[in-house]
């Protein structure tokens, strides 16, 4: 069964074909790079950009997948949570194919793609596992009982773990998006440098970043123009470690606590280097099995949309036409 997925929540226009749930034919993603002069995503230009690029991206990932629509079985696109304009024009343009060529369409969950990820790569995991999804905008533990039937164990208070990256690469003049930025230079730093806090909360799966952030940005100040370069790398790798450790620690305690035995991370923080390290040995040592998403999966793409697609079709059939973008759509 081919599934053509289509992905445009954000700030990444994305077209993918995936055979059976399994095999990515084509997964073509273009990422605006305008909105780095801004600082941020701005979502009347990423609207724009999207209008512009997703006929070549879709078209781009039909001729390399060599395949033609009329052999397309389905059709997913992303209907939320996300900005709502660049959500209109990936879901109106695979609700426009699919009411022209009479193509079953799917609307899809982002949150739901980025934890299909890891059943796109990993046949083998547990159908009832826990999943720690976090990205630019979600950092959330979930037990997923199977496919289509989660618990939200915990969410962020504040800013999502993505965000937080993000907030503090801006305060160190890294750039938009920083997480990338903040994991390269980290690899040359202390992580024991300076003990930035670790919010610990009485609830054992939220999480809270926007302190952690403040934090960053009151030492850095306090530090000479000298100290700061001296210390850039050691600032980026200290303040990794305190948002891993967190993301770690917590997840951890759910797998034990549920007794769930596979774990999976996704989402963009989810390619952090650190977070992959740490969660391996941790979840190793106490007999869990960790999976996680090759990188270009874990940045947003339409292959996970497709995938995504895929496993609610065969499980709920295909969706309305009619849906509509959400852009506060939740998982459960
Ligand atoms: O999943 P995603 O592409 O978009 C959303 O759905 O939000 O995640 C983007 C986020 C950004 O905040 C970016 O800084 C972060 O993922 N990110 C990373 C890394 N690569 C991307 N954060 C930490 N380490 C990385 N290597
Ligand atoms: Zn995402």
């Amino acid at each position: 069964m081919l599934v053509l997925g289509i992905e445009t929540s954000c700030d990444e226009t994305s077209a993918a074909v995936i055979e059976d749930g399994q095999r990515i034919l084509s997964n073509i993603i273009s990422s605006q790079v305008i909105h780095s002069r801004f600082g941020g995503v701005v979502p009347e230009v990423a609207s724009r950009e999207h209008i512009k690029t997703i006929v070549p991206i879709y078209e781009q990932a039909l001729s390399e997948a060599s395949v033609r629509l009329e052999q397309i079985d389905l059709i997913a696109a992303t209907m939320g949570p996300g900005l709502v304009g660049p959500l209109l024009v990936g879901l109106t343009y695979a609700k426009g194919l699919s009411f022209a060529s009479g193509i079953p369409f799917i609307g899809v969950n982002h949150m739901e793609g980025h934890l299909a990820a890891n059943l796109l790569e990993h046949p083998e995991l547990d159908s009832h596992h826990l999943t720690l999804v976090v990205s630019g905008g979600h950092t959330m533990l979930v037990e997923v009982k199977e496919f289509g039937d989660y618990t939200l164990l915990g969410k962020t208070r504040d800013d999502a773990a993505g965000e937080a990256f993000d907030k503090v690469a801006k305060v160190m003049g890294l750039g938009y998006p920083g997480g990338a930025q903040i994991d390269r230079l980290a690899q040359q730093g202390n992580r024991e440098y300076h003990r930035f806090p670790r919010a610990v909360l009485g609830e054992p799966y939220q999480f809270s970043f926007s302190g952690l952030k403040t934090s960053v940005a009151q030492y850095i100040e306090k530090l000479s123009d000298e100290e700061f370069i001296a210390h850039k790398a050691d600032i980026a790798a200290s303040f990794q470690e305190a948002v891993v450790s967190v993301l770690v620690e917590k997840t951890l305690r759910a797998a034990q606590e549920k007794s769930l035995r596979d774990v999976t991370i996704s989402g963009g923080v989810a390619a952090n280097s650190r977070l992959r390290v740490l969660m391996a040995e941790q979840l190793s040592r106490v007999g869990k099995r960790f999976f996680f998403p090759k990188l270009s999966l874990c940045t947003d793409n339409a292959a996970m949309i497709a995938a995504a697609g895929y496993f609610r079709f065969k499980k709920f059939g295909a969706g309305e036409l009619a849906v509509d973008a959400v852009p506060y759509l939740t998982l459960e």
